[in-house]
């Protein structure tokens, strides 16, 4: 039996890593270990991975394969095991990043996003997807409220306006596995979204 597989995207500034531990704590609550996650991260050299990907200046290509990279050792270390024990994952973004940060904001291929996904995780698929939606100018307000700005983060709205194209893209191609919160509501509202997304599935 498997775990359930859970994941968080959005844009930068969407408010997604606010509700991350009180989910964790309410999909726990049944009794079931949960996996609190991030990528790229959730392992030793992942995390490595993930502070050049944030900080260090390189291209397009460069940046995809390090999260890719990072997932593929995050899967195998992590979320695969924690799955097979019949764990809960609750990962902080997946793949859909990658779509839609490196596919729709720096303009990688997405054919070759495809290959690496099936190369680097065959066919496994998160069981569901929280879309935390804003609009890009909504997120860069929130952005400026608070910390110091990674390689992503100091990008203009026109790049947030296109990694939001890539993400719908996304979900267009498989509709099924993703909610939409409206994330422009306040923290209540959003909270309300997600626990509603839950008890849908009797989760
Ligand atoms: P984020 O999840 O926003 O963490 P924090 O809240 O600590 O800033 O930061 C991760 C960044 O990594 C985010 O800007 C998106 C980027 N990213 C990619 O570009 N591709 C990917 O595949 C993943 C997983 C993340």
């Amino acid at each position: 039996m498997s775990g359930r597989f859970i994941t968080l995207e959005g844009i930068d500034g969407a408010g997604k890593s606010t509700h991350l531990s009180a989910l964790a704590q309410r999909l726990s609550a049944g009794g079931t270990p949960v996996l609190c996650t991030r990528e790229p991260g959730g392992t030793p050299l992942a995390e490595q991975l993930r502070e050049m990907v944030l900080h260090a200046p390189m291209d397009a290509l460069c940046e995809t394969l390090l999260v890719f990279a990072a997932r593929r050792d995050h899967l195998l270390q992590s979320i695969e095991p924690a799955l097979g024990r019949g764990d809960t994952v609750l990962c902080d973004r997946f793949t859909d990043a990658s779509f839609a940060y490196q596919g729709g904001g720096r303009g990688v291929d997405v054919e070759v996003l495809s290959r690496l996904e099936r190369w680097v995780q065959g066919t496994r698929q998160p069981d569901l997807t929280l879309w935390f939606d804003i609009e890009p100018a909504r997120a860069a307000a929130r952005r400026s409220l608070s910390r110091s700005a990674d390689r992503f983060e100091q990008q203009d709205t026109s790049f947030f306006e296109r990694v939001r194209a890539g993400y719908l893209r996304r979900i267009t191609s498989a509709p099924e596995r993703y909610v939409r919160i409206d994330a422009s509501a306040e923290q209540e509202a959003v909270w309300r979204q997600i626990v509603g997304a839950l008890e849908v599935r009797s989760w």
